[in-house]
């Protein structure tokens, strides 16, 4: 990749347009799903190699819980498969992974796969990489379920409390949303504060590390200020 100057730590992709690229190809939904899932571990090699720190990933949102039940079971059904390549990953970059979203959705069976992954992976913590796997996840889920867990302690909750109780507790420095759409659809909306969001047509299994390297590019050239003043030199705020 040519002329990336500033790389983002931490990258957000919206992994949308599956069923798209299923439909044009006369493959089943949940083809699309798994052609979309090796895109993502494409994606998470590029991404360590050229420097970035945290990926997250959206597979599977609060409101996709709501499909036809056997495309909910297809994705989970990919996910309990690519475990054995999320270790790899983890083994190779030396990268944390940790499950964002509502376990309760998940099978007990997967549920513990996917916390033993975690496990795994926590010997690299030290390092500061990590990937965040969003499954059965939605960001109001995600911020009420912070905001219970502090009352039931009788705690008050600052903007930094509240950041570091979240599953993904960690801002978005650039979101890419492929697919075609320009929303967010309850991705990672506290974490968004100042994230700078790139929209591509492209359908995410075609979604190419050349595409991505767009995306970075245009990152670049963003001018980020953070609520300053345009001439002022603007600094990241810590929370
Ligand atoms: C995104 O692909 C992945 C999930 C939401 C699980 P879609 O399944 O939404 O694909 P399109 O938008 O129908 O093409
Ligand atoms: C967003 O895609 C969710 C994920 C990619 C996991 P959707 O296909 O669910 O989003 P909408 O419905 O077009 O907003
Ligand atoms: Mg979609």
């Amino acid at each position: 990749m040519n002329n990336v100057k500033a790389v983002p730590s931490h990258v957000g992709f919206i992994m949308d347009g599956n069923g798209r690229w299923a439909k044009s190809r006369k493959l089943s939904h949940y083809k699309g799903h798994e052609a979309g899932g090796a895109r993502m571990f494409g994606l998470l090699r590029h991404s360590f190699e050229i420097g970035v720190k945290t990926v997250t990933c959206y597979v599977l949102s609060t409101e996709n819980l709501k499909r036809d039940a056997s495309e909910v079971k297809g994705v989970f059904l990919l996910v309990s498969i690519a475990i054995k390549i999320f270790i790899e990953l983890s083994d190779e970059f030396h990268v944390k992974i940790k499950f964002a979203g509502d376990m309760h959705a998940l099978s007990p069976r997967l549920a513990k796969a996917l916390h033993k992954v975690e496990e795994h992976s926590l010997q690299y913590e030290a390092e500061g990489k990590c990937i965040y796997v969003c499954l059965a996840y939605g960001s109001r889920n995600e911020i009420v379920r912070a905001a219970n867990k502090a009352l039931q302690k009788g705690e008050t909750l600052t903007e930094e409390s509240l950041l570091a109780s979240l599953d993904a507790p960690i801002n978005l420095d650039l979101v890419i949303r492929p697919g075609g759409e320009h929303r967010l659809s309850n991705f990672m909306l506290y974490q968004c504060t100042y994230a700078e969001i790139y929209f591509s047509d492209v359908l995410f299994p075609d979604f190419s590390d050349e595409e991505y390297d767009k995306a970075l590019e245009w990152y670049a050239s963003r001018k980020r200020n953070f609520g300053l003043r345009k001439d002022n030199t603007a600094t990241k705020p810590n929370n």
